[in-house]
C-alpha cells in the first residue's frame, strides 16, 4: 500500500478546470469571492465531481459542502475522517489556495476507489463557505459554524463589503442547505494547502508538517471628519479623514517593525468618501490585519493601535470608531497527527520540516473539536493572494501523496 500513488495529471487537470471558473484574463489566477455567481459555478463543478465518485453530498445551513465516500463499508455509523479546504478566493486570487486541498481530497478518494481500497472509516471531503473573509468577515466562517464556534443565525446576518447580507446571497446562489450546523465531528481533520509563504522554497524542503497557526486580529476602523474645499480650507481648520487613515496605515507598519519577531501588520483596504481630487475626505473606512504566533504580543499590538487611534482622534478633530471583524487565537495542532504527516513524507523519501502557518485555514477551526494537522507544499517566490501564485505539478503530487498516506492511516485505524 506504501507505493500507492495519486494520479497527478488528473489532479492538475481538475485544478486547471476549476481555475477557469472566474478566471482572471491573461493570468493563471481566479476571482471567486464567496457566494458570488462564480462561487456558485465553482461549487457546482466540484459537486459534479463528488457525485461522479459516488460520494454522498451534504450541504448545511451556511453552505458548507461535505462529500462522503463510504467505499464498500456497510457500517455508516463510524466517524468520518475528513479532509478539504475552501474554493472561494480573494478577488485577485491564485488557483491553488484552498482549491488544492479540496481537489487533492477528491483525488485521494478516486485513487482508493480505482485501486479497490475501501478503508474502515468513511472519508469526507469538505469545502467550507467563505474561508477567505474577503467578502464576508470573519475568515474561516463556514468551518467556524461547522464546529459550533458561531451561531448560524448570526452568521446569516453578516453584511458583506458590498452591503449584501450573507443569508440572502446564500439563498440566491441556491446553497442554503438542510444539513445541521454544527456538523458531525470528524475522527480527525487533515488539510493540504500551499504554504503561501517563502519558507519551504528557501529551505529547499518538499513538505511542511504544520504544527500551529498564528493568531489573527482584523479591525475595521471608521474615521468621520468633514468634507471641505481642498483649495480654501487652511490646514489647521481641517477634519481630514483621509489624512487620519494614512496615519493609521503608517502606524500599523511601525507596530510590526518595532514589535519585531514574527509580528506582521497590514492595511489592505481604504475607502475614502467622497474620494475626489479637490475635496478633503469626510470619511474613511480602513481595515487592519495584525498577526502573531504569541497571543500576548498580539494583544499588545492591538492595544497600541487602540491608543494611537484615541490620540489621533483628538489631534485631528475626527471621530474614530472601530469594529472587530475577526479575532482568532493562535492554534496548536495535534502532535500525533503532525508526526503522522512527517512519517508519511519520510516514507515517500520527501524532505519535511515542522512549521507554523502564517495564513488562516479551515483546519484551525477543526482543531477545536478533533485531532487536526496540515500539510504544506512550497509556493514559488512565497507568492499568494496573487493570480501569479504557483506550485508545480511535481510539488503538488508530493503533497497529495502525503495526504493519501495520512488519510489511509487515519481511515484504517480502529476507533479508540
Ligand atoms: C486567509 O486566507 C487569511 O489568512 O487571510
Ligand atoms: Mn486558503
Ligand atoms: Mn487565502
Amino acid at each position: 500500500m506504501d507505493t500507492l500513488q495519486i494520479n497527478s495529471e488528473r489532479l492538475w487537470r481538475r485544478i486547471d478546470e476549476l481555475a477557469q471558473v472566474g478566471a482572471i484574463a491573461d493570468t493563471n489566477g481566479c476571482s471567486r469571492l464567496a457566494l458570488t455567481d462564480e462561487d456558485r459555478e465553482g461549487r457546482n463543478l466540484v459537486i459534479t465531481w463528488m457525485e461522479d465518485l459516488g460520494m454522498e453530498i451534504a450541504i448545511d445551513g451556511v453552505g458548507n459542502v461535505v462529500g462522503t465516500w463510504f467505499g464498500n463499508s456497510t457500517d455508516k455509523s463510524l466517524p468520518l475522517v475528513m479532509t478539504g479546504s475552501h474554493i472561494d478566493t480573494v478577488r485577485t486570487g491564485g488557483r491553488f489556495d484552498g482549491n488544492l486541498g479540496v481537489l487533492a481530497g477528491l483525488e485521494v478518494v478516486e485513487t482508493l476507489a480505482e485501486n479497490g481500497i475501501s478503508p474502515l472509516h468513511p472519508i469526507a471531503v469538505g469545502f467550507f463557505t467563505g474561508e477567505e473573509g474577503a467578502r464576508f468577515a470573519p475568515d474561516m466562517l463556514g468551518s467556524l459554524v461547522y464546529v459550533g464556534g458561531m451561531s448560524l443565525e448570526s452568521t446569516l446576518d453578516i453584511e458583506g463589503i458590498d452591503g449584501k447580507r450573507l443569508g440572502d446571497e446564500l439563498e440566491r446562489i441556491g446553497f442554503r442547505g438542510a444539513a445541521p450546523c454544527p456538523g458531525p465531528i470528524p475522527k480527525a481533520f487533515i488539510e493540504l494547502h500551499v504554504e503561501q509563504g517563502p519558507i519551504l522554497e528557501a529551505d529547499a524542503t518538499s513538505i511542511g508538517a504544520v504544527d500551529s497557526v498564528q493568531g489573527i486580529s482584523w479591525t475595521e476602523i471608521t474615521i468621520e471628519g468633514q468634507s471641505n474645499h481642498a483649495g480654501t480650507t487652511p490646514m489647521h481648520m481641517r477634519h481630514d479623514a483621509g489624512f487620519a487613515a494614512a496615519q493609521i496605515a503608517t502606524f500599523v507598519r511601525q507596530i510590526a517593525l518595532e514589535t519585531g519577531g514574527n509580528q506582521v501588520g497590514t492595511v489592505g483596504k481604504i475607502d475614502l468618501h467622497p474620494n475626489l481630487v479637490n475635496v478633503v475626505a469626510s470619511k474613511a473606512v480602513i481595515t487592519v490585519d495584525l498577526r502573531n504566533t504569541d497571543d500576548e504580543v498580539l494583544q499588545h499590538a492591538e492595544s497600541q493601535l487602540h491608543e494611537f487611534c484615541k490620540a489621533l482622534s483628538e489631534r485631528e478633530n475626527v471621530e474614530i470608531t472601530s469594529k472587530i471583524l475577526a479575532r482568532f487565537e493562535p492554534v496548536t495542532f495535534a502532535q500525533e497527527l503532525v508526526a503522522e504527516v512527517t512519517k508519511a513524507a519520510e516514507s515517500l523519501g520527501l524532505s519535511v520540516q515542522q512549521m507554523t502557518s502564517g495564513a488562516g485555514h479551515d483546519a484551525q477551526m477543526f482543531a477545536r473539536v478533533c485531532p487536526t494537522a496540515m500539510i504544506f507544499v512550497p509556493s514559488e517566490g512565497g507568492l499568494s493572494h496573487n493570480p501569479a501564485e504557483f506550485t508545480s505539478q511535481e510539488q503538488i503530487k508530493d503533497g497529495a501523496n502525503v495526504l493519501l498516506q495520512v488519510l489511509i492511516q487515519l481511515a484504517e485505524e480502529q476507533n479508540e
